[in-house]
């Protein structure tokens, strides 16, 4: 009888050393990793490499048949080893150390689960997934002792769970490399924060590059609708104990993956494009001016005319520094109108803008049940509170967010935004249409010069050409036939991840 369950063992040993590739794949307690071997899985490699022009040695897995050699995680980041001794082993503590000749500790992992080590096993999956299991639990279920993707370095690769464990408090963050021959921590991280709705942001050090906007229950308040049908399924999941962002490509076989780079402090996704053999950008974000953190300042709401951003004052405020403002210096932002009187009647109202961004929310206050007449009273009733939104936009919208103190990061987003509620005198508030007017006018003087400015250009460019008859050389050419690709794909936006 007693058989029965060791067959089971032996079976799923087997199952689990069929997905790992090989047994010589794996590392255990008495087979080591040695500078110079190493172990692969389906698209990739686990092993020494060194970076760039660099000589130190680090751990890290790559793709294993993408030429231009792509690092998708490393573990020892901060601690080079300087020769090739490197040993990448199972402690008698049942971690996974990395060491070099002398015995220095170089990385390690950092279990303190009970475990009898003999039995471990540690091994690559065709995920990129670098992971250390108990030989006799159950891999199905998916439960690792410890799992590279629970630590990523600067890259998301499909399948990887980005975001919280709200139970254990345990957020994985994307930190950049500091450059292309370093892996070493850099200043620009990418990772939700802390906060009551989930939110992420990119950051240089303490200060923010980009924010995505709280999730509003159908996707991250600065992301646009799809348009397309994407390469990628891409989830949110959003539950009591846990929260984060995952994808798959459609295609199984598509390699991809979500880096941050420091060199243009920007989130990238790239698909690999086996006939050019090349990483092409199908995403970048910030994707405009407007995305950047904070562009038009307090109370400024961004709008992009074309490729160039374009702040105005919510209507009930005017520009602190009017000269500045009307030099595009931004800076300073905008103020209240001056004829505001808190709970004052006609002069105390809300004005309800469209299809916007909803501003920074640290410091503002939630409540998921609430609605949006109740909300409007919890604001009115406080006298910092500037403006209210419905935290969840589902259906006909539930939940509250209230904001005290300066609007910070607003934008417009034509197709995709949320309605937000600002505080303003009750004056403005009769005469809400004045801002879309003025934004019109803005809108189609900056489209007249630029109707000019290309008739401009295509008659200089016709001249030009027809010099060149007689001198040769300088030409008007279209150049944007060949990045074609680029552009096409990018239009291929994706619900969360922008
Ligand atoms: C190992 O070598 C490094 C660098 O040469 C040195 O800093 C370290 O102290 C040595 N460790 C031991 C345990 O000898
Ligand atoms: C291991 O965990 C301990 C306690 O949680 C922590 O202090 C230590 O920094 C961790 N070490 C590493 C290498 O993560
Ligand atoms: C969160 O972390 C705790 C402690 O490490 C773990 O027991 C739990 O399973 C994790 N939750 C999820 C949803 O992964
Ligand atoms: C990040 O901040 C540092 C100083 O805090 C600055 O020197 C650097 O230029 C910034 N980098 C980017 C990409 O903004
Ligand atoms: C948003 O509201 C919908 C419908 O009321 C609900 O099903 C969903 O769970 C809510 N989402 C969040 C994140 O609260
Ligand atoms: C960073 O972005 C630039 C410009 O898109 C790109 O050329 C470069 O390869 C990227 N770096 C990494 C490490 O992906
Ligand atoms: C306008 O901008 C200049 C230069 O940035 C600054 O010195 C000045 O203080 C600004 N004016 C106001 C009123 O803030
Ligand atoms: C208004 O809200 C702020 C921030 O939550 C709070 O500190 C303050 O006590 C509130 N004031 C009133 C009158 O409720
Ligand atoms: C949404 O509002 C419309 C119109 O007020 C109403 O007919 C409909 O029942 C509402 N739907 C939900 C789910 O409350």
């Amino acid at each position: 009888m007693g058989t029965l369950p060791f067959m089971l063992f032996s079976l799923k040993f087997l199952l689990f050393s069929i997905q790992i590739s090989s047994e010589t794949d794996i590392i255990t307690q008495f087979h080591s990793l040695h500078d110079g071997s190493t172990l692969t899985n389906g698209a990739f490699e686990l092993g020494f490499f060194s970076p760039g022009s660099s000589t130190n040695r680090y751990v890290g897995i790559w793709f294993k048949n993408v030429p231009i050699k792509t690092v998708v995680w490393v573990a020892n980041r901060n601690h080079p080893i300087q020769d090739k001794s490197g040993t990448l082993s199972i402690s008698k503590e049942g971690n996974i150390v990395l060491q070099s000749k002398n015995g220095t500790n170089h990385w390690s992992t950092n279990i303190t689960t009970k475990v009898s080590t003999s039995n471990l096993v540690a091994g690559l999956l065709g995920s990129g997934n670098f992971v250390l299991t108990d030989e006799k639990d159950n891999r199905d279920s998916g439960f690792y002792l410890w799992q590279s993707f629970d630590y990523p370095t600067d890259t998301i690769l499909p399948g990887m769970k980005f975001g919280w464990n709200l139970t254990s408090r345990f957020n994985r963050r994307l930190t950049a490399w500091n450059n292309w021959d370093d892996p070493s921590s850099g200043q620009i991280t990418y990772g939700f924060i802390k906060s009551d709705l989930p939110e992420s942001k990119i950051q240089n050090g303490s200060s923010v590059i980009y924010r995505s906007g709280p999730f509003n229950g159908l996707r991250f308040g600065a992301t646009q609708k799809l348009k397309h049908v994407p390469l990628f399924i891409v989830d949110f999941v959003y539950k009591t104990d846990e929260y984060y962002f995952h994808y798959q490509p459609k295609d199984p076989s598509l390699l991809s993956r979500i880096v941050i780079n420091q060199t243009v402090s920007a989130l990238q996704r790239f698909i690999w494009v086996e006939e050019n053999q090349k990483w092409i950008l199908y995403l970048n974000v910030p994707r405009d001016e407007c995305d950047n953190y904070n562009r038009c300042s307090s109370f400024g709401i961004c709008a992009m005319i074309g490729k160039s951003s374009m702040c105005e004052c919510l209507s009930g405020f005017t520009p602190k520094s009017p000269q500045n403002w009307s030099v595009k210096d931004w800076s300073q932002g905008c103020m209240r109108n001056e004829n505001w009187r808190c709970r004052e009647k006609n002069k105390d109202g809300f004005i309800k803008f469209q299809n916007v961004k909803v501003p920074d929310t640290k410091k503002s206050w939630i409540s998921k049940s609430m609605t949006l007449e109740t909300c409007k009273v919890k604001c009115w009733e406080n006298c910092s509170c500037t403006a209210y939104a419905n935290s969840n936009i589902t259906g006909n919208g539930s939940g509250c967010i209230i904001w005290f103190s300066d609007l910070l990061d607003m934008r417009q987003l034509p197709d995709s935004g949320q309605d937000l509620y600002v505080r303003s005198s009750a004056i403005e508030t009769t005469n809400r249409d004045d801002s879309r007017k003025r934004m019109v006018v803005v809108t189609s003087t900056t489209c007249s010069i630029i109707v000019i400015l290309f008739l401009f250009i295509i008659v200089f460019c016709w001249r030009r050409k027809a010099k060149s008859k007689f001198r040769g050389g300088w030409t008007c050419k279209n150049t944007t036939s060949t990045s074609k690709l680029v552009i096409e794909s990018k239009n291929d936006s994706v619900k969360y991840l922008e």
